[in-house]
């Protein structure tokens, strides 16, 4: 089969290597036929993510049709076509059995395009694949639950759930790139009063617009503390979200809240942040934290189901999944391209009528 395979800091290939195969009885093996790539894949490809290592196949995010099924696998079956999350779950652990996927102690967790080859091929092993993947009803398009696999419920569940948005709130979101987005449509799920945009790109602010935020702040121009402050007479948000992962942003995030107020972060940070306790301490603040686990993607798929969720917007670009290596140049460069999400097309994916004018589709080389 053909795959995108990491070969180092700086170095991939869509290269021809070896069919998977059921290794353990509790796998299915699935054909691929909508994937995508992640902000985390260029990671990996950076070198930041020692642990995946050269010759790992990239990817945590698709849908497909089960080919095979390992003996052990009783509630999926070939033909079925499900989505696979970018968490993993064995079903045994103390956590899996809390649904906190994420922690597992039993194999799963983040694994896909990690520790294990991922999803951006054309044929993949899914281990535990009663426990995780996700079977799609008819009526839906791969396209329109593809991004239940990661931004959704990582958005949702570090940033709305942890930061417990409530109806009215002032929600402030760090970064407007593809979960501070993910960030805004979740969070309108409980009405807030308000939801401001943070960013340094105009480019994503206007996407943060599109999607549905009040206000936006561009904080390399603009003062976003005393922004956030004058719209909230002074007090600050009741809710922030830190989606970009450096430690001014983290900063910024807890700066930005009034008192009593929840500052989730979701970003994956590499170097440590300043918690400014002198200042906190006497506020009533929360701070949290968490991986994503994706035990809300039956709740979200169910709305996206009934029309009131709409995921459409993030898919800016399409490509054949042949075409995966023209696609990562697409996503790396955002800032000229404008890429929030590409789907990448099998020959048999299940495509439907779903996006819009504001879709370009890719040209094929
Ligand atoms: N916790 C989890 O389980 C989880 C899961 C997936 C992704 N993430 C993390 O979420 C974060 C966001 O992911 P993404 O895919 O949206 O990333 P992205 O890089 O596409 O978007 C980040 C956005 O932040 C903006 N930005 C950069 N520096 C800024 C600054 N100083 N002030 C304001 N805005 C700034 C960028 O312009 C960009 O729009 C990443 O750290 C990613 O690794 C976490
Ligand atoms: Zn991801
Ligand atoms: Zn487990």
């Amino acid at each position: 089969m053909k795959a995108l395979v990491y070969h180092g800091p700086g170095e991939r290939g869509w290269d021809t290597v070896e069919d998977p195969a059921i290794v353990d009885p509790t796998d299915a093996i699935v054909r691929i036929d909508t994937s995508t790539i992640c902000g985390t894949d260029l990671h990996i490809l950076k070198g930041d993510v020692p642990e995946t290592t050269p010759g790992t196949v990239l990817g945590h995010e698709a849908v497909g049709v089960v080919q095979a099924v390992g003996a052990g696998v009783t509630t999926v079956a070939p033909g079925d076509r499900v989505l696979m999350s970018c968490v993993s779950s064995c079903g045994r652990c103390r956590y899996c059995k809390e649904g906190r996927y994420g922690q597992c102690l039993g194999g799963g967790g983040w694994i896909f395009g990690h520790l294990i080859n991922g999803l951006q091929a054309e044929l993949a092993r899914v281990p535990f694949a009663d426990n995780s993947v996700y079977k799609v009803p008819e009526e839906l398009t791969d396209e329109q639950v593809l991004f239940l696999a990661d931004i959704l419920p990582t958005s949702y569940e570090v940033g709305v759930l942890n930061g417990l948005v409530a109806p009215g709130d002032t929600v402030a979101i760090v970064g407007a790139g593809p979960i501070g987005l993910a960030g805004i449509l979740t969070a309108r799920l409980y009405t807030p009063g308000r939801i401001v945009a943070i960013d340094l790109a105009d480019s994503r602010l206007e996407s943060a617009l599109r999607f549905g935020a009040d206000e936006t702040i561009n904080n390399g121009s603009q003062d976003a503390v005393a922004r956030v402050m004058e719209l909230t007479d002074g007090l600050g948000a009741d809710v922030s979200f830190e989606a970009v992962g450096v430690p001014e942003t983290f900063e910024l995030a807890a700066d930005l809240i009034r008192p009593g107020g929840r500052v989730a972060n979701i970003g994956v940070h590499g170097k440590a942040a300043s918690l400014h306790l002198e200042k906190l301490w006497i506020r009533d603040v929360t701070i949290t934290t968490g991986l994503v686990d994706t035990f809300s993607i039956p709740q979200l798929m169910r709305l996206i189901a009934s029309g009131r969720l709409d995921p459409s917007l993030f898919a800016t670009h399409r490509y054949p999944l042949a075409d995966t290596m023209a696609a990562y140049d697409t996503f790396a460069d955002a800032a000229r391209t404008g890429a929030l999400k590409i789907v990448l097309q099998g020959a048999e994916a299940n495509a439907g009528a779903v996006g819009d004018a504001r879709v370009q589709v890719a040209a094929v080389a």
